[in-house]
């Protein structure tokens, strides 16, 4: 309040003449006293009044700044200062606190700094390994990931983070798109799920040479070697920097997958001065080396990686690491470690809401939840019930240029239109046909800004401070999220993919993903993906695929819209077994309506729209539709009877 009132006095200016020799009558000091004393009491006032964000926006700007300087500073230090000298700093600032709890074991700085020396030595002795090679790695949350992550940093290698939740077809896709250059590839995986669907795809990697390590004590797989072993013999040692002299900003350090909004899974390259951008996350957000982060969230995601992760090596917090969300351990969690600080996505807010209240819901220590995609019902409900914690709402995505943070605490927005920021960041809204599925240009073939109050798409200046690095090795689907001639002929911007809207008060609110993908349980569903391998069955010949609302539900719930071959018969069984073992749950359609024919009149994006609107509402269609049971194994046909448990929230998708 103090500062508000220094920045006023600044910002007024002085009532009194200050010409050289004036004699300031006692009089005239007087009534300009008064002057600058009611301006004092009025204006916070009236800026509160007219302005009632201008103070957070001016904060926001000062953590902007400031961030802005500690990146600067340390892209001036030489030798160059990596994300993971922010670790060796950490490690020597307090070796003995805990880095990493999991299950019971607690893992600090100076124990994460050996382990990792350890899995680094084992694998520059091995055979195979050269330095600086990429390594893949396909592990679920736990702390081996993180050791391992360590190591291949201190070894100098970018490291592709395999999402765990991939079977055969998608694996060996995203195996294959990061790997051009590369000389060597490991992968690494503990449990023996995941040892599983190496399996099924190891006969095509040992054909292109991969070393598969498993961070086990046996394996009886031929093709398969355990590692285990060899990393607990290894020496602690530090690794010789040596080992990273070849690294730049521009080096990549992590790929990291994504559907983006079209295709196959895709994979972002996370270059090391963007890592090094990243990092701040957290700790703009007021995050504390004292704080207790629960990271729940996949690590081979952005968000569990990127701001989990590394954010805490930046803040040099205490992590509570989750193998995955559970609603019903989550609070007790967050007591049994004195957790301060919450990750989420819209589905964890969701369903930690519709848990049984309990007695002790507001008895807990956290102050700070940030994530993204909570919708404006759930926040004051979680508001409501959790008690006094301050839900920091940002938007970004894996590969943009471009992101929000909701400072002001507005239910509802994802961030604000800050000033300073968009001088920074040019982005903007634009007009978009949501049915032809392609922005509006006016007659000279530029596009149309939105007004206020309107959906639009956003569009991100691509520049040298906003750059975007595009998908390893696919040059067409980066080309994809360029768009050109914006607002003059030949600029360039970055397509998010993402309708948002932006109220009178400037506030940013998101309203859908147009494109070939939607959200489902907070993972990303590329529909050509899912279209492919429904036709990839017996007995579909064509296939539609898209995302339906369901009420009380985040995201869309994928359908499918397909048609059967001729003399064929639609099997619920088959396509059911077929589904499951291509694709990772959150991916299969729970819907699929049999259409006799595809509608040739209209485009294909075009139908879509329609069959979209359309629904999987039984009595609204002629088509029969069937819903995914994992009961019956099958896919059934789904009645009316169903369809009404579905809407009223009774059976749960
Ligand atoms: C949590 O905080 C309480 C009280 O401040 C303390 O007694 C307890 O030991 C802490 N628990 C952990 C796991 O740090």
């Amino acid at each position: 309040c103090l500062a508000l009132h220094l920045l006023v006095w600044h910002l007024a200016p002085p009532t009194v003449p200050l010409d050289p020799g004036h004699q300031i009558t006692s009089s005239a000091f007087f009534s300009s006293a008064r002057l600058i004393l009611a301006s004092i009491v009025i204006i916070p006032f009236a800026l509160k009044t007219f302005f009632p964000y201008l103070w957070m926006d001016f904060l926001y700007f000062g953590d902007l700044l400031r961030i802005l300087v500690r990146f600067v500073s340390r892209r001036r230090r030489i030798p160059l200062f990596f994300a993971l000298d922010r670790f060796f700093e950490q490690t020597a600032a307090h070796p003995d606190r805990p880095f990493i709890v999991f299950e019971n074991e607690s893992y600090s700085y100076t124990y994460t700094d050996k382990r990792s020396n350890q899995i680094a030595n084992a694998l520059r002795s091995h055979p195979g390994y050269e330095a600086g090679g990429t390594v893949a790695l396909f592990m679920g949350n736990e702390p081996a990931f993180m050791f391992t992550w360590l190591a291949l940093a201190k070894l100098g290698s970018p490291v592709v983070l395999l999402n765990h939740n991939i079977r055969t077809k998608s694996l060996l896709h995203c195996f294959n798109c990061c790997k051009a250059n590369v000389l060597i590839y490991l992968i690494i995986v503990p449990s023996p799920e995941l040892k599983q669907a190496v399996e099924d795809v190891l006969p095509s990697l040992l054909e292109q040479g991969v070393t598969v390590l498993l961070m086990t004590t046996h394996c009886s797989t031929a093709g398969l070697e355990s590692f285990s072993v060899k990393v607990d013999e290894a020496s602690q040692a530090p690794v010789p920097p040596s080992f990273r002299s070849h690294i730049t900003f521009k080096s990549p350090a992590v790929y990291i997958y994504t559907s983006g909004t079209t295709g196959l899974p895709k994979a972002a390259v996370i270059n090391q001065n963007h890592l090094l951008k990243t990092m701040a996350v957290l700790s703009s957000n007021g995050v504390m080396s004292s704080d207790v982060i629960y990271v729940n969230l996949p690590l081979c995601h952005t968000a569990g990686f990127m701001i989990g992760f590394i954010g805490s090596v930046e803040t040099g917090s205490t992590i509570i690491l989750k193998r995955k969300f559970s609603a019903s351990q989550f609070w007790d969690d967050c007591r049994k470690h004195n957790v301060t600080v919450v990750q989420y996505i819209g589905e964890i807010m969701r369903y930690l809401c519709n848990t049984p209240k309990r007695e002790n819901d507001r008895d807990h220590k956290v102050r700070l939840a940030i994530g993204n995609g909570i919708r404006a019902e759930v926040w004051k409900e979680f508001l409501n019930r959790f008690g006094n914690i301050q839900v920091r709402e940002f938007y970004a995505s894996t590969e943009g240029n471009v992101g929000f943070v909701n400072y002001a605490g507005k239910i509802g927005a994802i961030g604000r239109v800050n000033f300073l920021y968009r001088k920074l960041f040019p982005y903007m809204l634009i007009k978009y046909d949501t049915k032809r599925d392609e922005p509006i240009r006016d007659a000279n073939g530029l596009c149309v800004e939105s007004p206020k109050g309107e959906t639009g798409l956003l569009v991100s200046k691509i520049t040298d401070i906003a750059p975007f690095l595009g998908y390893s090795h696919n040059e067409e689907q980066t080309e994809k999220k360029r768009i050109r001639n914006v607002l003059r002929k030949g600029d360039l911007y970055f397509n998010s993919g993402d309708l948002m809207r932006i109220d009178k008060d400037n506030f940013i609110y998101f309203q859908d993903r147009i494109g070939d993908t939607f959200r489902w349980k907070g993972e990303n569903v590329a529909t050509t993906e899912v279209s492919d391998i429904l036709t990839m069955s017996d007995c579909l010949k064509e296939a539609n695929v898209y995302g339906v609302q369901v009420p009380g539900n985040e995201g869309r719930v994928g359908m499918a819209a397909v048609t059967v071959k001729q003399g064929a018969q639609f099997d619920g069984h088959k396509i059911y077994k077929h589904v499951v073992s291509y694709l990772p749950s959150y991916a299969r359609p729970r819907f699929i309506r049999i259409q006799t024919a595809v509608e040739l009149t209209a485009t294909f994006k075009q139908m879509k729209v329609k069959l979209v609107e359309e629904g999987f509402d039984p009595g609204r269609m002629q088509d029969p539709v069937y819903i995914l049971d994992d009961n019956e194994k099958s896919y059934i046909l789904l009645t009316t009877q169903v369809y009404s448990s579905i809407i009223s929230g009774n059976l749960k998708l």
